[in-house]
């Protein structure tokens, strides 16, 4: 048994030793926005955060979940309120078949948690993070997620436009 909050509520839930956090989150708990793609840490399709901090859910054992919290595109916004980031997809066409969205929202989620927590880029010019990435900050932080569609401009379009939205507030 492991027991984790998720999206907001405490689950309990039977796990095998081996089961990894994408498979319990799918095939136990019925969660299938969080995707499989690579199964082997490669693609950023799994991404899901886990107390607050971005993580490939194929890669992290369930049993590791053990009194975490754990958001999923499911726990971020709903097709009746969709979060601001959502909703800058949308405006962007930041995605074609949408296979990779959750995986690239619940990414740019913790990604901007890391700028808010000071962990610099290697592609910036400076030493410590600075509040506004540029578009090719985006695209390194963001290289983990991969989109076999080919909606990059969009992704990155959203995300910048979330990310400068929320710091002019
Ligand atoms: S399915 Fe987890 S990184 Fe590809
Ligand atoms: S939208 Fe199809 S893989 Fe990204």
């Amino acid at each position: 048994m492991v027991g984790f909050g998720l999206n907001g509520h405490r689950v309990t839930v039977q796990v095998e030793a081996f089961s990894s956090l994408a498979d319990v989150l799918r095939t136990r708990l019925g969660l299938t926005g969080t995707k499989k793609g690579c199964n082997q840490g490669a693609c950023g399709a799994c991404t899901v955060l886990v107390d607050d901090r971005r993580v490939l859910s194929c890669l992290m054992l369930a049993v590791q979940a053990q009194g975490r919290s754990v958001t999923t595109i499911e726990g971020v916004g709903t097709p009746d309120a969709l979060h601001d980031l959502q909703r800058e997809f949308v405006t962007a066409d930041g995605f074609q078949c949408g296979f990779c969205t959750s995986g690239q929202i619940c990414s740019a989620l913790g990604m901007l948690e890391e700028i808010d927590a000071g962990i610099p880029s290697a592609v910036a010019d400076h030493v410590a993070a600075q509040p506004d990435p540029t578009e090719l900050e985006i695209r390194e932080r963001m290289s983990g997620n991969l989109c076999r569609c080919g909606a990059y401009n969009g992704i990155v379009a959203a995300v910048r436009a979330y990310a400068g939205r929320e710091r002019a507030r």
